[in-house]
């Protein structure tokens, strides 16, 4: 449809029940999956629908089903509502405790690892990646160290290679590093330009970066540390569930697994033994 064409809204009394939108919600979301093998069905609803609507509306779209026709046949229209769907909120040293904690208290029992492998599932562009690396550096365990950063969103994926990240927003970045118990001044890991701090690309020598997913893709590796933070929080409770049995079968015994501050083990199934570890930092431990 032509952008500059007036669009006809439906009127109040015309808009689709709750009913028929989630048949529509159904529809595109079954779509998405048998089409391009993206899969959301069990996205928590209510956030989905917020952004599908949203997508609709800078569309111009009527209704879902016209935003359904779009995606499938028309190129450009996956990608946009793909990145919608995707929430790649986050910032370096997020919730600096964790990190602290991390470094105090779980680096002490890594340290003698011949090769430690950490996962960070869920990575978007790459803060929380970096983050990990320097700490890493700083323990003066770079060299044995690997880390694998996956998302499913292969754009934000590109970004978080890059290793560049805003510079208005280092201020808080450097707070975060110092609160995490940052042993340098910060400026030390990058240059910068009037928009961007450049991270030193020393910092990637050990570091994966790949396209995966947690809802479809399975275990590719055996890890001692997996964090995976505030990506469940978008995820319906069997998903919940699925994506933690991936998880627990991805950790080696004794291995450590971090989630978000407002994620839990609440709906972690009983068969999936963990230890509490830090648990006002969501770290906890397969047993
Ligand atoms: C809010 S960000 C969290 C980033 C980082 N872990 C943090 O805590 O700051 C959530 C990320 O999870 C990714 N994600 C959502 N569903 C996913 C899935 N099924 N598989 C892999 N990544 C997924 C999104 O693309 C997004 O980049």
């Amino acid at each position: 449809m032509n952008n500059d064409m007036p669009i006809e809204f439906l009127t109040e009394a015309e808009e689709p029940t709750n009913e028929l939108q989630e048949v529509e919600m159904n529809l595109l979301l079954e779509g998405l999956y048998q089409m391009y093998g993206y899969d959301f069905r069990g996205y928590v609803r209510a956030s989905l629908r917020r952004r599908i609507l949203n997508r609709m509306k800078a569309e111009r779209l009527p209704t879902i089903t016209a935003l359904l026709e779009k995606v499938l046949h028309e190129q450009g229209y996956l990608e946009r509502l793909l990145n919608d769907l995707s929430i790649r909120m986050t910032e370096m040293y997020r919730d600096p405790s964790f990190f602290a904690a991390f470094r105090n208290q779980v680096v002490p029992l890594l340290r003698d690892l011949p090769e430690i492998r950490i996962w960070h599932a869920g990575c978007a562009t790459g803060e929380e990646v970096y983050s990990m690396a320097i700490l890493m550096r700083e323990e003066g365990l770079a060299k044995k160290t690997k880390i694998y950063a996956t998302d499913m969103n292969e754009k934000a994926l590109l970004a978080a290679q890059k290793g560049a990240f805003p510079l208005k927003k280092m201020q808080q970045y450097t707070k975060n590093y110092l609160k995490a118990g940052g042993k340098k001044a910060f400026s030390e890991y990058y240059t910068t330009d009037h928009q961007y701090a450049y991270f030193f690309p020393v910092l990637e020598e050990n570091l994966f970066f790949a396209q995966h997913n947690l809802v479809t893709d399975g275990s590719f590796n055996e890890f001692h540390v997996i964090l995976c933070r505030n990506v469940m929080i978008y995820f319906d409770n069997e998903l919940q569930q699925q994506v933690h049995r991936l998880i627990y079968s991805s950790l080696a015994d004794g291995g450590f697994v971090g989630f978000g501050s407002k994620e839990s083990l609440l709906f972690v199934p009983k068969s999936l033994k963990y230890g509490e570890f830090i648990t006002q930092e969501r770290i906890y431990r397969k047993i």
